[in-house]
């Protein structure tokens, strides 16, 4: 069967038929979906049904997987799976309390020292409202950036760290185990603000709301309140694909081209699990 691409109507984002996870695919079928992975930034599977080892093995054929190191997370048995939502012990969520609260933008791992090049979520359970997956575009968002902004910012160097994450989760009254995010200076990672994409060399802003935490050489509040104007330009609605998941539902992204986001459900009423599988970097993050 041949595979379609469909895109949104989202200035990113390709409903995908004629696939099956179930299925490792082949050296051209990769090829093919690792195209229209940067093509569109993000592919929707709808109607999946697999276990964890499909998942694993389908992501296996983009890179080496990270394993999941926060323990509340973790699918037992299966250390490549991370699960998001609400039906273990403690909540798993990066989106904030209640509607209208500020939203969590960011590229997975961008904190880690090898972050993620890609993530596929699966989805088991879904709430019958809010728990939206919010995409946006960061090609878009250099793109529309003036040539003089765009020549400034391919110079800066900003600072990711867990600690920004912990703030934040605090800030919406999530229950956060220090644990799982120290926030040592040992923690903290630099990554240029622009990254040439490896596969066209186009160039995406990289960041998140929250996770970067300063820019180096700059006082810290101005580097916050430049973030802060950062993300009103680079995440705003028109640059934007919004996931309403249903269950079945697989979301495959690319880390290295779109932010995400996760909107608010209600964590008492709703049930939501989604398993997510993060495929690591193998290329440097270069800036131009
Ligand atoms: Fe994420």
């Amino acid at each position: 069967m041949k595979i379609r691409f469909e895109p949104c109507d989202a200035v990113i984002g390709a409903r995908v038929s004629g696939l099956s996870l179930e299925t490792v695919p082949s050296p051209e079928t990769f090829a093919e979906i690792d195209a229209a992975l940067e093509k569109f930034g993000v592919l929707i599977f709808p109607g999946q049904a697999i276990s964890p080892e499909q998942q694993i093995a389908f992501s296996e054929v983009f890179g080496p997987l990270a394993p999941t190191e926060r323990d509340p997370a973790r699918l037992d048995g299966y250390p490549e799976i991370f699960v998001v939502g609400n039906t273990r012990d403690q909540p798993v969520t990066f989106a904030p309390a209640d509607p209208g609260g500020e939203l969590e933008w960011h590229s997975d791992h961008i904190h880690r020292k090898r972050p993620a090049r890609a993530s596929l979520l699966y989805a088991l359970d879904v709430p019958a409202a809010g728990g939206d997956t919010l995409f946006a575009c960061m090609y878009q968002a250099f793109d529309t950036l003036s040539a003089t902004q765009q020549a400034h910012y391919e110079q800066l160097q900003v600072i990711h760290s867990p600690a920004g994450l912990r703030a934040y989760l605090h800030g919406q009254g999530h229950q956060t185990n220090p644990d799982d995010y120290r926030t040592g200076k040992e923690d903290e990672v630099v990554w240029p603000l622009v990254r040439v994409h490896p596969l066209t060399g186009r160039k995406a802003l990289y960041f998140g709301n929250q996770v970067s935490i300063g820019i180096v050489g700059w006082p810290d509040d101005e580097a916050r309140d430049f973030i802060a104007r950062l993300t009103e330009h680079a995440c705003q609605e028109a640059f934007q694909y919004r996931h309403r998941w249903a269950v079945g539902d697989a979301v495959l992204w690319d880390n290295r081209r779109v932010l995400h986001a996760g909107t608010p459900y209600d964590l008492k009423t709703e049930r939501r699990r989604l398993h997510r599988t993060t495929i690591r970097e193998t290329e440097p993050i270069v800036a131009v």
